[in-house]
């Protein structure tokens, strides 16, 4: 076993007690920030609240990739859609939904892989806050780590730690433990995991004021615009 004093500033950080962190402290300006945790925990709620967050205060606009057309009126106004990275708006807050962007890469028979790098360089250039929404926790590899500015963590599984790769497992392990403690509903809970400053810490969020609950099953309906007639949602 390791001694204590030989413990690595990571080792050190895992062992501290986590900070609390608001909204604006923990996420950047502009970036490239994962999003991770097991479905139904909040994932694309928390993405849309950040988005609406920036929006408010930094005057950034909103776009969402390959969010359904018939499901735009879900949506404010100033959240645009787009059908593919390059068309992600400048001076904007985008979420990319990795279970979005293999539904449409089935329907096209493409390759569902996202390059972190590609979409971190192009957050530089356009001065956008980019919001990787990840699924698989086999998708936990290390460029996803050591590419990404933040790693948000909603609520992962036993099933998370025990398959990802040997080198996140410990911070999963964090996280699992933490998220453990939470008393009453993980829902509105984050673990901010801020890697290049060993900055570790809970995020409370609220949902966004335009949050609807047919948003948390867009990726489902990928695909299904086209066959029949689309039916158009309507604001209630
Ligand atoms: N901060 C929150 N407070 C209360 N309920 C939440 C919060 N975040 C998410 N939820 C609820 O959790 C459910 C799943 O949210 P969603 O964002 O679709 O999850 P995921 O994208 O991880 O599958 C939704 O019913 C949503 O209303
Ligand atoms: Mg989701």
């Amino acid at each position: 076993m390791r001694r204590k004093n030989n413990r690595t500033p990571l080792e050190k950080a895992l062992d501290r007690r986590p900070l609390t962190l608001t909204m604006h402290q923990a996420v950047p300006r502009t970036g490239v920030v994962v999003i991770m945790g097991f479905r139904g925990e909040g994932k694309t709620a928390l993405a849309c609240r950040i988005m609406q967050e920036w929006q408010k205060r930094y005057k950034m606009g909103g776009a969402i990739l390959y969010f359904p057309q018939r499901m735009r009126k879900l949506l404010p106004s100033w959240v645009k859609r787009a059908d593919s990275i390059d068309k992600l708006p400048k001076d904007s807050v985008c979420i990319v939904d990795e279970a979005a962007q293999e539904a449409h890469a089935r329907r096209f028979q493409a390759g569902a892989n996202i390059d972190l790098e590609e979409l971190a360089s192009l957050s530089r250039q356009r001065n956008q806050l980019i919001l990787l929404v990840s699924h698989h926790s086999r998708k936990l590899d290390v460029s996803l780590i050591t590419d990404s500015d933040l790693l948000l963590y909603k609520k992962p599984t036993e099933a998370h730690y025990l398959f990802e790769r040997s080198e996140v497992q410990p911070i999963t392990r964090k996280v699992l433990d933490e998220f453990y403690k939470v008393k009453g509903s993980t829902k509105p809970w984050a673990y901010v995991v801020d890697l290049h400053h060993l900055k570790l810490g809970w995020l409370k969020f609220r949902l966004p004021t335009f949050w609807d609950e047919r948003i948390s099953t867009w990726v489902g309906l990928i695909g299904k615009e086209k066959g029949r007639k689309a039916k158009k949602i309507e604001r209630r």
